[in-house]
């Protein structure tokens, strides 16, 4: 078995361009599913998987990340002589998440492209393997996301792409991967990534969906993209260029997750998860879905008078 997984590198430099003018001034990773912003479910996501490494890539505007997972003892010591205990442990939690993720910070620099980021954190990795989370993906799972591709490099130590069932109408919108073989318990050897094909195109029905275990070698694929882009100033550097180099020649594979993901970086998306998170609150929960028959049978009542 090979060594386990402690780092993990999050994206966050984005635009949030999708979700506008929402993300004017906030950060999309800020926006609220449920009762806790949407980066906050992808970093409990890493610690419950036993990540101690975390770091998050930023651009100017994202101060808003760091606020929130920064200690802030003067609001718990006033929440606290308030009789506030349940907020104040609330507040520390978070703040406590973060240590135990060990977050750091960087600013991301150099050309456009998803593997930028990725590049510039990658001094700190020396040899080791690390989980790449797109931090706009929300996972519901009994076993998070990130250990189920922690569990795939243990089997193969081989970098692995998280995949999930796609209707192939939607190709349009994810990395594709090649299947050359489907082993066991939703493993897949891959021979490569079609990014965004046409549905008649699709090499299958899985789509890559923003989580990665990127090994030394993908790393070095990045660093010739970015070599070749200081030379010619062309081109963008695309985590799928990378791998798709690098299963030219060795081995790639696929995880297909179990669980259920919210792709929270659209509207329709967003909404979504907005909606199932409430619905699934166990103190709000029930209420809700109380309230959401309410409003269908009200607006079922509408129509069915409009139409008499
Ligand atoms: C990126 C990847 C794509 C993947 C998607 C998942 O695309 O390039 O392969 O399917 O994330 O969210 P983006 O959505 O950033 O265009």
């Amino acid at each position: 078995m090979s060594p386990t997984i402690r780092r993990a590198v999050i994206p966050a430099a984005g635009l949030g361009s999708r979700l506008l003018p929402l993300t004017k001034a906030t950060p999309k990773e800020m926006l609220p599913v449920g009762d806790q912003p949407v980066i906050e479910h992808t970093v409990r996501e890493l610690v419950d998987s036993g990540i101690t490494d975390i770091t998050i890539v930023v651009s100017g505007g994202k101060g808003l990340i760091q606020d929130h997972f920064r200690p802030n003892p003067g609001l718990v010591e006033q929440l606290r002589a308030d009789g506030k205990d349940a907020y104040a442990d609330a507040v520390e939690e978070v703040a406590d998440l973060a240590r135990r993720g060990h977050i750091t910070y960087l600013d991301q620099h150099g050309p456009y492209g998803n593997g930028t980021p990725v590049l510039n954190a990658a001094r700190a990795f020396g040899d080791e393997p690390v989980l790449v989370l797109w931090p706009d993906d929300v996972f519901v799972a009994k076993v998070p996301r990130a250990q189920q591709l922690i569990r795939a490099y243990e089997k193969t130590a081989c970098p692995v792409l998280a995949l999930m069932p796609m209707d192939r109408s939607e190709s349009q919108r994810y990395g594709v991967p090649v299947v050359k073989e489907d082993l066991d318990g939703g493993l897949l050897r891959l021979t490569g990534l079609v990014e965004k094909p046409k549905p008649e195109d699709a090499p299958s029905s899985y789509a890559a969906i923003g989580g990665y275990v990127i090994t030394p070698g993908i790393i070095d694929e990045l660093r010739e993209q970015t070599r070749r882009w200081q030379e010619h100033r062309t081109g963008e550097i695309y985590l799928t260029d990378a791998i798709n180099e690098y299963a030219s020649t060795r081995a790639v594979y696929g995880q297909v997750i179990q669980g259920r993901w919210y792709d929270t970086g659209n509207p329709v998306g967003y909404l979504v998860a907005q909606m199932a998170s409430a619905l699934a609150h166990p103190e709000y929960g029930p209420a809700l879905r109380g309230l959401v028959k309410e409003l269908d049978d009200a607006d079922a009542g509408e129509g069915a008078t409009a139409a008499s």
